[in-house]
């Protein structure tokens, strides 16, 4: 394995007990090129072709307040695939919050758990008072691989095969844009949402194959909500207004307290993809987190995602002083997320819901090929009871009800680990997981490929990465032809 090591960032965190500055949390701070990876178990299959490109928050400086995990610096780690061997490199994304930090030498804004007074400089998003480090999800669009944040941030282009930052994409409208874009394989296009705390307080827009923004649309709320993720079918776009979001008086002193709203449903938006009427439907209180697909069928458009039964779980007690609120909302296991059908009948506007898996899981993956269509499988992951790490996936067969497990050995970590196809293949199931892993047995990490058809046999392959990783969350598995064509599309 060859590695190069770029001249390092300037730093300044110091060691604590934050129970998220340590351990598998412990953020990365090196930036590499390695070539030829070596391989510790199985062999790399020849039939995969493209790259994995995994965000996380790595955080650089010293927290000005009390730090949150989502407050961190956004880097990308990558591991590209050929013809049988692997490569990687990592960069932190070069956001404006980054520059400006290392010139200055440490933090410039506090952080989500933060009075807003402790920011120095203007924040972004719908926060309004946060660093916006790109730090959420990463997608590839239009050949070019795009960063974004869960507050809403400017969005940031780099280049997913150099991992060179290309700068704000030109598009992104005044009130940024939400993690959780969703790409559409078979169109090309891009669709995503914002939020804000002024009227109408949320967005819809969608992007063209060439990276045209050709929809932007209000979608007027009652105040300010807290939405991540969206969904998608063939010919909607499917919003959601859920009950869990900041404390409306105390938004007014400037506190971005978030509590579950007793008494208001969950609300759900569906509207043409490229824009027009938006229709509303009700259904159980709620929050969700991450939605898995959705499709049409007949007269109802079916969503499926994760029902949180107790968004807002007491701390935990078993915390280190101080962190047990934090610790509570990072875990699953308190907040208990479980898979969920929604479907809304677009005839007589009514919603049917069933619960399709009692168990906790969360992060689920399908094969993009089949994203707002019909399809069977579902991967998810499962956690760390009291910690937001991943100890293994679950395989659901949404047809016949059966499931699939496989689980990490103690003390070793994954990260979100999308779904790439076979080349060749044709199955929906006819492709590899894809998960980096953090070992903290050994204080090493490694990349791990496992047959999405078998994932109870567990991995196929296991790959040494050059240095550890910090645990991390949402990943993009993007082939060959998506981060090779349609290169040459201008920054707007
Ligand atoms: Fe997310």
């Amino acid at each position: 394995m060859n590695i190069e090591r770029l001249p390092p960032i300037v730093t300044s965190l110091q060691p604590s007990n934050h129970p998220y500055l340590n351990g598998a949390w412990t953020p990365l701070h090196e930036e590499v090129n390695a070539e030829g990876l070596e391989v510790i178990e199985g062999a790399i299959p020849t039939d995969i072709d493209g790259v994995y490109l995994r965000n996380t928050e790595n955080q650089i400086h010293q927290p000005l307040g009390r730090y949150h995990p989502f407050d961190g610096d956004g880097m990308i780690c990558q591991i590209d695939f050929h013809g049988g061997r692997a490569d990687y490199r990592n960069r932190f994304v070069r956001t404006r919050g980054f520059a400006a930090e290392q010139e200055a030498g440490g933090s410039l804004w506090g952080g989500l758990a933060d009075p807003v007074s402790l920011a120095r400089r203007p924040g972004f998003g719908a926060h309004g008072a946060l660093k916006d480090s790109s730090s959420t999800d990463v997608v590839v669009h239009a050949g070019r691989g795009l960063s974004t944040f869960y507050q809403c941030g400017e969005g940031y282009r780099f280049d997913p095969l150099t991992l060179e930052t290309q700068g704000v994409e030109g598009w992104v409208p005044i009130d940024g844009i939400s993690a959780h874009a969703k790409v559409d394989e078979a169109t090309g296009e891009l669709m995503f949402f914002n939020y804000s705390k002024h009227a109408p307080f949320m967005h819809y827009g969608l992007v063209d194959p060439d990276n045209r923004l050709v929809t932007y649309q209000p979608i007027p709320l009652p105040g300010p909500r807290l939405p991540h993720d969206m969904a998608f079918t063939e010919h909607y776009a499917v919003l959601n207004d859920l009950p869990m979001f900041w404390d409306a008086a105390l938004l007014k002193r400037d506190i971005h307290a978030v509590r579950l709203h007793e008494g208001l449903a969950s609300r759900f938006a569906i509207l043409p993809r490229r824009g027009g009427d938006v229709r509303w439907f009700e259904g159980a209180p709620t929050y969700v987190l991450h939605w898995l697909n959705a499709y049409e069928t007949g007269d109802e458009v079916v969503l499926d995602g994760y029902f949180q039964e107790e968004p807002m779980p007491p701390p935990r007690a078993d915390a280190p002083p101080g962190f047990g609120a934090m610790m509570a909302y990072l875990d699953e296991a308190s907040f208990r997320p479980k898979l969920h059908r929604w479907r809304f009948n677009l005839g007589d506007g009514s919603t049917r819901e069933e619960r399709l898996d009692d168990r906790t899981m969360e992060f689920g993956v399908i094969n993009p090929r089949h994203a707002g269509r019909a399809y069977r499988y579902a991967w998810s992951t499962v956690s760390k009871p009291g910690w937001f790490l991943f100890t293994g996936w679950i395989k659901n067969d949404l047809i016949t009800g059966e499931s699939w497990t496989w689980d990490l050995s103690p003390g070793r970590y994954g990260s979100e680990a999308p779904f790439a196809p076979r080349r060749g293949g044709t199955g929906e199931d006819d492709g590899y997981l894809v998960s980096f892993v953090t070992d903290e047995n050994t204080g090493r990490s490694e990349c791990i490929l496992l047959d999405a058809a078998r994932i109870q046999d567990g991995p196929v392959c296991r790959i040494a990465l050059p240095h550890k990783l910090c645990s991390g969350t949402h990943a993009f598995w993007a082939e060959r032809a998506q981060v090779t064509e349609r290169r040459a599309v201008a920054l707007g």
